[in-house]
């Protein structure tokens, strides 16, 4: 499965990239804001840092609108991948700017159906939110499931990414399901390496290496 990171933040890009744990980024509205920094600025400076597809997420609404802001995102680097909607508009937006040879991911996906629609209008991914169904008592991982199974049935070659991952166990259902791609907050992918027992064992190694003595360097 391959790793996003879910975050406009270069710092936090950067030492995750530095790790190997990158191998893509996405950004929405939301992430930039937080970021405090400037859309086409900020993209450009993940571009340059990471080697895969880097989302950025359009703002229009309106099909003619959301192509033309696609065009001028895409053309910041040779990997951008332009997100758009899972709105009838940007799945029009989706298929135009995919038939240019754009990477497109279709973003706010909640339904299998929605995600057969995005696959039909040349998505190269589509980000169905796990969390965000989870929030409202629905099954986000079995959305994914699901997508996973339709689009297996049917050759569809759209790639699952998993999104609105928030906790490590959304990791790895989503890698048991087989989802092609998640993205998940810095935070998330660095919990991944706790265990308790991780934890508690290295503590009882460094208390009986203090009783012998010894010294390594
Ligand atoms: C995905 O592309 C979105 O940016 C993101 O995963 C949304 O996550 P949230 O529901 O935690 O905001």
């Amino acid at each position: 499965m391959k790793f996003f990171v879910d975050t406009a933040e270069i710092a936090a890009i950067s030492e995750l990239n530095d790790l190997g744990m990158v191998d893509g980024v996405t950004t929405n509205p939301s992430l930039i804001l937080k970021s405090g920094r400037d859309i086409l600025e900020v993209t450009r400076e993940i571009c340059d840092l990471v080697d895969g597809p880097v989302s950025a997420e359009v703002v229009a609404t309106e099909a003619d609108a959301m192509i033309a802001e696609g065009r001028k995102l895409a053309g910041i680097a040779d990997n951008i991948a332009v997100k758009v909607p899972l709105t009838w508009d940007g799945l029009k937006a989706c298929k135009v700017l995919s038939g240019e040879g754009r990477m497109v991911n279709v973003t706010l996906c909640f339904s299998v159906n929605q995600a057969i629609l995005a696959a039909k209008a040349g998505a190269t991914f589509i980000s169905p939110f796990v969390g965000r169904l989870d929030d409202i008592n629905l099954d986000g991982m079995e959305l994914i499931a699901d997508i996973r199974t339709v689009y297996d049935n049917y050759g569809m070659d759209t790639q699952i990414l998993a999104a609105s991952i928030r906790s490590v166990n959304h990791v790895a259902e989503a890698a048991r399901i087989g989802a092609d791609v998640m993205t998940a907050p810095p935070a998330v992918i660095k919990a991944m390496a706790s265990h308790p027992l991780t934890d508690r064992g290295l503590e009882a190694f460094m208390k009986d290496w203090a009783k012998t003595g010894q010294k390594i360097l």
